[in-house]
């Protein structure tokens, strides 16, 4: 019996790097451009090329939606040469289009991979999420508690009172009740119009972005890719699949999910080693944007391995003609 090769991260981290840069730079003409559906097609069209130029045995597990929905980069799509370790592949080619379309801060191309078998199948339904960065003592926020309990726990954790701790929340009628809540307790609510992946990792660097703590709902899939940034950075999360009705719970169903109220941690969506690249489209916080100058794109990208807790910052300055 031939072995399968064992997921070699710290070679294969480069090649995930280049994965999320092409993505980004496949998008950079439509930055501002208001189609966000082109934008999104372009970012996928590169990821999905240049990630068949991997030597992975690699099965999308969080990807472009449902088979009959998504003609690429689907739930189940098979990915990389085939040659080399098979592994689990969580990816948004574009995270962010509204964000991309207008020109707006924080959109990213987003990508992770580990061995197959160690990322939850989170369908494409909404989840509760709670993040905070690293440094603090394990649960000491938890899904349980309500927004302002929270904003009041981690700030004695943090040694200050309310006022020191700063919420980021996607901004939705949906979340109006919770952000009054966490603003009785003296805290800052910042308001983000899309992209929580970027939301739940600005936890991750509390001191350069200002932001503690991340909650509410959004998009499960990019759940489980924030978790994946998170196990390399630091810190904790918890997310709780919601369905609001019963072709999400089918969706559920089909991922193999059971349970339908389970709280996974972040461990418990990530379960083994992972590798996380992310690439700026428009400027933030984790990484600056595509830059233009005639003849050049320059990306920055992140690249972190859960292994060792390394952080790459990478700078790639790469000819248009
Ligand atoms: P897209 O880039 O796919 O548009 O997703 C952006 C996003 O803001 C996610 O970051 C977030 O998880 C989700 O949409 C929230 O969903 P909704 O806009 O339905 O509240």
């Amino acid at each position: 019996m031939t072995k399968t090769p064992d997921f070699y991260d710290r070679m294969l981290s480069l090649g995930l790097a280049r994965v999320s840069e092409q993505a980004a730079i496949a998008s950079a003409d439509w930055i501002g451009r208001g189609d966000e559906k082109a934008a999104d097609q372009a970012a996928v069209n590169a990821m999905r090329e240049e990630l068949n130029k991997l030597d992975i045995a690699g099965v999308v597990v969080i990807g472009e939606g449902e088979r009959d929905e998504a003609p690429m980069l689907y739930i189940g799509e098979e990915v990389g040469s085939g040659n080399g370790p098979g592994v689990d592949i969580a990816l948004d080619p574009l995270e962010g289009t509204t964000l991309t379309a207008l020109d707006m801060p924080n959109a990213l191309t987003v990508i992770a991979m580990g061995p197959r078998g160690s990322m939850l199948h989170a369908p494409d339904t909404y989840m509760d999420k709670l993040a905070i960065g690293p440094g603090y003592a394990q649960d000491v926020v938890t899904m349980e508690m309500s927004p302002s309990e929270r904003v009041q726990a981690l700030a004695k954790a943090k040694g200050g009172d309310a006022r020191d701790i700063t919420v980021c929340v996607l901004a939705r009628p949906r979340h109006e009740q919770m952000i009054e809540d966490i603003r009785s307790t003296g805290a800052a609510v910042r308001l983000i119009t899309d992209g929580d992946v970027a939301g739940v990792i600005h936890c991750a660097e509390a001191a350069k972005t200002g932001i503690d703590m991340y909650m509410g709902q959004g998009g499960a899939p990019e759940g489980v890719l924030a978790a994946s940034a998170l196990k390399c950075m630091g810190g904790q999360m918890y997310g709780r699949l919601l369905f609001r009705n019963d072709d999400e719970k089918g969706r559920a169903a089909k991922a193999g999910i059971t349970d339908l109220d389970r709280i996974y941690t972040r461990d418990e969506m990530v379960t083994q080693d992972v590798i996380f690249a992310a690439t700026g489209v428009t400027d933030g916080s984790v990484v600056s944007g595509i830059q233009r100058e005639v003849g050049y794109l320059t990306t920055e990208t992140i690249l972190m391995r859960s292994k060792t807790g390394s952080v790459r910052r990478m700078s790639y300055r790469n000819p248009t003609k």
